[in-house]
C-alpha cells in the first residue's frame, strides 16, 4: 500500500487526485490530507478518504474543524504541520498541489526527505527551481510533473537519450480569449477570465490561462524539470487541447502525447507510471474530434510570451520577480482593482526594477519575492492608477 500527503487537498488537482484514490484503494492511501480554508470541502474529503492526519494551513479554519472529525484522525493546523505532513517517513508520495509559491517549503521538506514527488504546483520551480531539482538529486527524490503539458513530456522522454532532445514543445489551448478583439480585452471580467474554454480548474491558475501567463510560467519550469536550455523551449497553440506536448528529436521524429483533457491522467501517470493505472478519463475517440488545429502564439495578444523569454534569459531573480508580481496582480485583477490587461503590465514594470542575478539560497529566493511583491502592489496603488486611467 502506498501513502499519500496532498498539499492543497481542497483544490481542483486534490479534487481529481481523490478520485484516482477511490478507484485505487487496494494500492494507494491518503495518509494526510493537506487545506487551507476550505473546512466543508475537507470534511467531505475525510469521509471519502479517511486520512489519518488532517492539517489546515490556516488556524481560524482548523478550529472551525475542531471536534467535527472522526475518531482516530488527527488535526494539526499551519505550515509547520504541513511540511511536517510531508516530510513524514509514513508517506511514500507527496502531492504538491497548493496554490502559489506559498507551496514551496512543504513540497521542498518532501523533496528534501527523499519522497516520490507528483508536482502540480508550478510556481515552487518558477521560485526555485535551481534549488528544487538540485536538492532532488542529493535526496535521490523523484520529481514527476503533473502539469499536463510537462507530463506529456516527461512520457514523451521516456527510453531518450538527453542528447537526442533538439526542441520541446508546451501546447497552449489560447484560453478563453484568443479569438477576442483585442481593442476590447481591457473590458474582460474576472468571471470570463475564470471560465476557461477546455480545462475546469482553480481560479488563479484560469486567470493565467487565460493571460498565457500560464504557458509562460510552464516554460520556465520546463527548464528546470528537463534541464533544457531556452532555446529548446517553446510554445504552440492548439485550441482543442487534446495534444500536451511534444518532443522534437535530432532525426526529424517528432513525439507527442495525447488524451482528453483531465487532470486525472497526469497524476495517474505521476502517481504510478508502470504499468499505467486506470484514470477514469474518456478514451480519445480521434475519428470523432475529427481535427487537431495549431497556430503559433500571437506575443501582441498575449505579452507574457514576449516577457518570459527575457525571463528564461536572464538570472533566478528574474523568475523570482515574474511570478511573484504575476501572483500580485493576478489577484488584483480577480478583485476588480486592475482590468485584465494590466496584469502582464504590472508583471512587465516589475521586472523592470528588478536586478538579473542568480540565486543560492532559500532567505535569497524569499527576500526577492517579498520585494517584487512589494514593487507590484505599489505600481497597482499608484503609477499603474495613472496609466490605466489615461489608456481607457
Ligand atoms: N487545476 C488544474 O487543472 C491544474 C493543472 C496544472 C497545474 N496546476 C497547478 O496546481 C496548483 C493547484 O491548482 P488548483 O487549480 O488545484 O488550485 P485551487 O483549486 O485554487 O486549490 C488551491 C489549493 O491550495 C490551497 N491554498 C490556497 N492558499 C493557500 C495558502 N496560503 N496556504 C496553503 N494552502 C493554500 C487551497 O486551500 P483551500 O481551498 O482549503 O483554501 C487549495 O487546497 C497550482 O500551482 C496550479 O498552477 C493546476
Amino acid at each position: 500500500m502506498k501513502r499519500l500527503t496532498i498539499l492543497g487537498a481542497t483544490g481542483s488537482i486534490g479534487g481529481s487526485a481523490a478520485d484516482l484514490l477511490r478507484r485505487h484503494a487496494d494500492a494507494f492511501a491518503a495518509w494526510a490530507l493537506v487545506g487551507h480554508r476550505n473546512v466543508d470541502r475537507m470534511l467531505e474529503l475525510v469521509h471519502m478518504l479517511r486520512p489519518a492526519r488532517v492539517v489546515m494551513t490556516d488556524g481560524e479554519a482548523a478550529r472551525a474543524l475542531s471536534g467535527r472529525l472522526p475518531a482516530g484522525v488527527t488535526l494539526e493546523s499551519g505550515m509547520d504541520a504541513a511540511i511536517a505532513a510531508a516530510e513524514a517517513p509514513e508517506v511514500d508520495m507527496v502531492l504538491a498541489a497548493m496554490v502559489g509559491s506559498v507551496g514551496l517549503p512543504a513540497a521542498l521538506a518532501a523533496v528534501r526527505a527523499g519522497k516520490r514527488v507528483g508536482l502540480a504546483n508550478k510556481e515552487c520551480l518558477v521560485t526555485a527551481g535551481r534549488i528544487f531539482m538540485e536538492t532532488a538529486r542529493a535526496s535521490g527524490a523523484e520529481v514527476v510533473p503533473v502539469d499536463s503539458e510537462h507530463a506529456a513530456v516527461h512520457q514523451c522522454l521516456v527510453g531518450h537519450d538527453r542528447n537526442s532532445i533538439r526542441r520541446v514543445v508546451l501546447t497552449a489551448s489560447g484560453g478563453p480569449f484568443r479569438d477576442r478583439d483585442p481593442s476590447t480585452m481591457a473590458d474582460i471580467t474576472p468571471e470570463e477570465a475564470v471560465a476557461h474554454p477546455n480545462w475546469d480548474m482553480g481560479a488563479k491558475i484560469s486567470v493565467d490561462s487565460a493571460t498565457m501567463m500560464n504557458k509562460a510560467l510552464e516554460l520556465i519550469e520546463a527548464r528546470w524539470l528537463f534541464d533544457l536550455r531556452p532555446e529548446q523551449l517553446s510554445a504552440i497553440i492548439h485550441p482543442q487541447s487534446l495534444v500536451h506536448g511534444l518532443v522534437e528529436y535530432v532525426d526529424g521524429s517528432v513525439l507527442a502525447q495525447l488524451a482528453e483533457p483531465d487532470m486525472r491522467g497526469p497524476i495517474a501517470w505521476a502517481m504510478q507510471t508502470s504499468p499505467r493505472l486506470e484514470s477514469g478519463i474518456p478514451f480519445l475517440e480521434l475519428a470523432r474530434r475529427g481535427r487537431l488545429d495549431f497556430e503559433a502564439v500571437d506575443e501582441t495578444r498575449f505579452p507574457a510570451m514576449r516577457l518570459v523569454r527575457r525571463v528564461l534569459a536572464g538570472g533566478d531573480s528574474l523568475s523570482i520577480a515574474f511570478n511573484a508580481a504575476n501572483e500580485v496582480a493576478n489577484q488584483a485583477f480577480r478583485e476588480r482593482r486592475i482590468a485584465f490587461t494590466d496584469i502582464v503590465r504590472v508583471v512587465e514594470a516589475v521586472l523592470e526594477a528588478s536586478a538579473d542575478v542568480s540565486v543560492d539560497g532559500l532567505d535569497d529566493v524569499w527576500s526577492r519575492d517579498l520585494e517584487a511583491r512589494r514593487r507590484a502592489e505599489d505600481v497597482i496603488g499608484s503609477r499603474m492608477g495613472g496609466r490605466l486611467d489615461a489608456a481607457r
